[in-house]
């Protein structure tokens, strides 16, 4: 059986949204200490909704299929939704990922989580800044 899925080779190969999101309502950015990659998340979020997402990751293979599938995941999708994203769903998609390259996926989660997170921070300053 070869090491990696063909969904992992196809989102390796040409990973769906990749790059930046200027004006973006939430910015995430997480890194992996033992293996040194780094993977951010921009959010573009109207209504509740997940309208846009795109990914900047410098790593191996896998963390880019990661995040290719994961912002695949959670476009178009309630914030509900795209925050109970989890690493396992994640490596379902992807039709496995060998043992060692599971923290990729992890990753993923963690940035998605972290730029949801940032998003929540500036609508509780903007909230504020208003009252
Ligand atoms: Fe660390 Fe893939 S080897 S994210």
């Amino acid at each position: 059986m070869a090491l990696y899925s063909e969904k992992v080779m196809d989102h390796f190969r040409n990973p769906r949204n990749v790059g930046v999101i200027e004006d973006a309502d939430g910015v995430g950015e997480v890194g992996n200490a033992v293996c040194g990659d780094i993977m951010k998340i921009y959010l573009k979020i109207d209504d509740g909704i997940v309208t846009d997402v795109r990914f900047e990751t410098f790593g191996c293979g896998s963390a880019i299929a990661s995040s290719s599938m994961a912002t695949e995941l959670i476009k178009g999708r309630p914030l509900e939704e795209a925050a109970q994203l989890s690493n396992k769903a994640v490596t379902q998609a992807l039709d496995g990922l060998p043992a060692h390259k599971l923290h990729c996926s992890v990753l993923a989660e963690e940035a998605i989580q972290a730029a949801l997170e940032d998003y929540r921070r500036r609508q509780a300053v903007a909230a504020a800044e208003k009252s």
